[in-house]
């Protein structure tokens, strides 16, 4: 349900809901929604609460699923899914949902990735015009909104951005944290006090909607192996702790690879110009040497012919 997932713009779903139902969509709502924020952040548990309270039927697709190596698959696939939501029921509204959307849209924003110069790189750029082609096509009598999930909003380009209502899904503030470990612990039967909420909010800050979920689901599992609450709850803030402890170590591990790839990169790459620039010039003042010698030689031969006639 739409009121169980924690989002501080909320309103637009609970309308656009309501107006499936009916099976329209009227003017005043968008086309198409773009739902982009961190990973666990309730992008797709929205679009699903969606089609739950309105009962519309939904087409969904990985991006990557849009692409395969044959030429004009991009623009085919993309067309075939807006062809059979079409076709699917005039009477209810049907939702498109592209999962993301940032794993074929890095070629589009930077055109010197090698990727840009392949065969699926081309592909990608197919699917995204063609889903620009008909988001341009859908008319409000078709009755289709398409969603697109991201996580990184940074590398949706601009035709994208700039047809899509774009919803940031941000990690939960204290606010959030406390609605939706709230919503959990009820959910999962596990009773907790005002002040014991208050005191995971502080402790859970920082993380997503789906962390806070895995928080309350292993205190549940620890409290069926026959823990009292207290040490479920602890053991499961411990585990959470230390989950985020290694994913953050895990990123800066890569994060210091690519850094350092990254610096071999420019030290080979400077160190392979000046390599090649030094056999230029090598060879360029072989070739000159080699100039003046057989000039010389010439001049010489010049210089001693006359004497010869
Ligand atoms: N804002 C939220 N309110 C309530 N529950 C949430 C929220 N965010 C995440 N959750 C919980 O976490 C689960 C996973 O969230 P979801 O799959 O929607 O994340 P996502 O944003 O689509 O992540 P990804 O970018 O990795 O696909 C949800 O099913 C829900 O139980
Ligand atoms: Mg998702």
């Amino acid at each position: 349900m739409i009121k169980d997932i924690f989002h501080p713009g909320k309103a637009i779903f609970v309308e656009i809901a309501k107006q499936l139902r009916k099976g329209k969509l009227p003017e005043y709502l968008p086309k198409g929604i773009l739902l982009y924020g961190p990973s666990g952040t309730g992008k797709n548990a929205m679009i699903e609460a969606l089609v739950n309270e309105s009962g519309c039927l939904i087409f969904s697709i990985g991006a990557t699923e849009l692409v395969t190596n044959i030429q004009g698959s991009g623009s085919s696939s993309t067309k075939e899914i807006f062809v059979r939501a079409r076709r699917a029921n005039p009477n209810r509204g049907v939702i498109i949902l592209i999962n993301e959307l940032q794993s074929i849209t890095p070629v589009t924003t930077d055109q010197s990735t090698p990727l840009a110069h392949t065969r699926s790189g081309q592909e990608y750029d197919n699917a995204l015009t063609q889903l620009c082609i008909e988001y341009d096509q859908c008319s409000n009598n078709d009755n289709i909104l398409i969603a697109v999930t991201c996580n990184e909003f940074f590398r949706i380009n601009e035709r994208i951005r700039s047809r899509f209502e774009c919803i940031k899904f941000p990690c939960p503030d204290e606010n959030g944290i406390y609605e939706i470990l709230k919503n959990k612990s009820e959910y999962f039967g596990i009773l907790l006090s005002y002040e014991e909420i208050e005191r995971y909010v502080e402790k859970l800050n920082g993380l997503s909607g789906r962390d806070i979920t895995h928080f309350v689901q292993n205190a549940k599992r620890e409290i069926s192996l026959g823990k009292t609450k207290e040490e479920a709850l602890a053991l499961a803030m411990q585990h959470q702790i230390r989950a985020a402890r290694d994913a953050r170590e895990n990123s800066n591990r890569r994060f210091n690879q690519l850094r350092d790839e990254a610096i071999r990169g420019a030290v080979f790459g400077a160190s392979g110009t000046i390599t090649k620039a030094l056999v230029v010039s090598v060879l360029a003042g072989i070739g000159f040497l080699g100039l003046v010698l057989s000039d010389n030689k010439d001049n010489g031969n010049k210089g001693t012919s006359p004497s010869h006639k």
